[in-house]
């Protein structure tokens, strides 16, 4: 059996970069088992997975995927050349997710190394942004990084953002008239999950970008005109929301290189899940993350687990 005190320092690396990844309500619901080659299996952790926000498991799977990129990165950091496998046996072992082989040496890029040392630097950022806008440049590069990963970023217009911000409203006092889902919430707000020194202030005013986890210290004034982003793939399937995970993390590692935070406001993806909804097609494709970019202050980081409680 492998435990933490059996898998070697290499591996260790990859997975405290995986456990680092960005997931819904900071339940991490990820685990690996390591294999001879070696070969690393990303499984889907059930056990933290949230049945009344996320029905079909879709938030689960794009968290899944966000780790399967750190881990990735930090293999070609470490002059790897990872051979990854999405889904490779859903009737067998549905609970693998991604097989990753990582016993190819391959030249480790600069830009390998880059993303990988921005791992630690990238966080949910809840404060307000300043109005600096943000470079033609950078934009693209965020939507490269996400293209790579076969997935498409579209950064809305103020109108567009406006109508968003609106409904992400909307959306939100429909879920606070949930109690199922209260109670689902409040189990990931207090002590673990989302702590409320990460949750961000309240707004002063009308502009108000920040999901409401209930528990915001403090009160500030957010900028007037949110810059949001939508992340959207082709499909709509476990693979699709495997790689939005991968694309979300990333962009938001090219972003964290430029100096750009992200907050996110997926009230109305949640909705959508919990109603049993899929979206009409689309031509723009499926939304799988709502994203709120900018130029904030420094903010604290999310606990994370121990690689104790990685290891399946
Ligand atoms: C699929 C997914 C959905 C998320 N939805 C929201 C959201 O609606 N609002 C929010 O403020 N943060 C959201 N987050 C961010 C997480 O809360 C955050 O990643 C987690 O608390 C860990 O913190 P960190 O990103 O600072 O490491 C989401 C993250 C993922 C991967």
């Amino acid at each position: 059996m492998t435990t933490a005190h059996t898998v070697d320092l290499a591996v260790r690396r990859l997975l405290v970069a995986a456990g680092q990844a960005p997931s819904m309500l900071n339940t991490q619901p990820w685990r690996f088992r390591v294999r001879h080659g070696p070969v690393i299996e990303l499984l889907a952790d059930w056990d933290r997975w949230l049945p009344v926000s996320d029905p079909r498991g879709r938030s689960l799977h794009v968290s899944c995927g966000a780790a399967l990129y750190n881990l990735r990165i930090a293999a070609r950091a470490a002059g790897r050349r990872p051979a990854v496998r999405l889904l490779p046996d859903v009737q067998r072992a549905p609970e693998v997710l991604a097989c990753v082989d990582i016993d190819v040496r391959g030249p480790a890029t600069a830009e390998a190394r880059q993303l990988y040392e921005l791992i630690p630097y990238r966080r949910t950022n809840r404060a307000p942004f300043d109005e600096r806008g943000i470079p033609a440049r950078v934009l693209a590069d965020m939507r490269a990084a996400a293209s790579t990963e076969r997935a498409r970023l579209l950064f809305l217009d103020r109108r567009s953002a406006t109508d968003l911000l609106d409904y992400a409203a909307i959306a939100q006092d429909q879920l606070a008239g949930n109690g199922d889902y209260l109670i689902e919430l409040a189990a990931w707000t207090t002590g673990h999950g989302v702590p409320a020194h990460v949750q961000g202030p309240r707004a002063i005013g009308d502009v108000d970008p920040i999901r409401d986890f209930g528990h915001r210290t403090g009160k500030a004034r957010f900028e007037p005109h949110p810059r949001l982003a939508v992340l959207t793939t082709a499909g709509d399937e476990p693979i699709d929301w495997l790689r939005a995970g991968q694309a979300l993390q990333h962009m938001l590692l090219a972003a964290t290189g430029h100096g750009v935070s992200a907050s996110f406001l997926n009230q109305p993806l949640d909705l959508r899940d919990m109603r049993r909804r899929t979206d009409p097609h689309h031509r723009c494709g499926h939304p799988q993350m709502i994203m709120r970019l900018g130029y904030g202050p420094a903010v604290p980081r999310a606990p994370r687990r121990p690689i104790t409680e990685l290891l399946a």
